[in-house]
């Protein structure tokens, strides 16, 4: 049976997947989601580079595997995807994009670094990345997937906030390493994702033909725990087609 890793979204940790971990173990998948460096159990990575944070992961992947990235989870995938391809039996992007970022975003990140590590706390991110990364129907709805977001980034070391932006801000243009891969593939995004709105993955399809497209409804950046259930259908839906 093929393996699942799933690669969770900045500024968060694993725990972004609970829900998928658990229904697919049950449904009989071998699911591993490991921490993304320096969030949750795992150690800051010695350079601030999106290289770095794929062989973290790759060195918790033992043999070919079905990656889904979510977000900068989906930048680590593209990582790996460049450099060891052949560790890829299958893509799952899901509120991600593939174009780097514009001088005005990265400029933006390497501040956020700065300030986060002035700061030594992520509070204040928490209070500004909140209404982003959720949706208006969670925010409105959901109080407690509001407020596990919340405790997790204010959990995210300042340390890890800061490396993984300046991993983020660093990272080249996917588009011609998505161009290039041939296997199986799957775009998914929340309909109230604003962050990676719509043009984002057109993109990414437009480079990958071959791309099934899910749209989550009622779902903003972070589908995976605003709408779990229709996501877990989604990957067990594309699993079993490329088994
Ligand atoms: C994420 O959710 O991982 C971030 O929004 C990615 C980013 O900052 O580009």
């Amino acid at each position: 049976m093929t393996h699942l890793v799933l690669l969770h979204a900045f500024p968060v940790n694993r725990h972004l997947w609970d829900d998928q971990v658990e229904y697919l173990t049950k449904a009989g998948r071998r699911v591993l989601a490991p921490d993304l460096a320096g969030f949750g159990e795992s150690r800051v990575p010695q350079e601030a580079t999106m290289a770095a944070l794929a062989d973290q992961v790759l060195s918790q992947v033992g043999q070919p595997s079905v990656f889904a990235g979510l977000s900068m989870g989906g930048y680590v995938l593209m990582e790996i995807l460049r450099q060891h391809p052949e560790m890829v039996t299958g893509a799952i992007f899901m509120d991600t994009k593939a174009t780097a970022d514009t001088d005005e975003a990265r400029a933006q990140r390497l501040q956020v670094a700065d300030a986060v590590l002035a700061a030594g706390q992520t509070r204040d991110l928490a209070s500004v990345m909140l209404p982003m990364l959720l949706g208006d129907t969670t925010r409105s709805q959901n109080p407690g997937v509001v407020a596990k977001v919340r405790a997790w980034i204010e959990a995210a070391p300042a340390h890890a906030v800061a490396t993984a932006q300046r991993a983020m801000a660093d990272r080249p243009d996917s588009v011609p390493t998505l161009r290039r891969y041939e296997g199986p593939a799957l775009v998914v995004w929340g309909s109230e994702d604003t962050i990676s709105p719509s043009a984002d993955q057109r993109i990414m399809l437009d480079a990958m033909p071959q791309a099934v497209a899910r749209e989550i409804p009622a779902a903003g950046h972070l589908s995976a725990i605003e709408q779990p259930s229709a996501v877990n259908d989604v990957l067990l839906e594309v699993l079993t087609d490329w088994q």
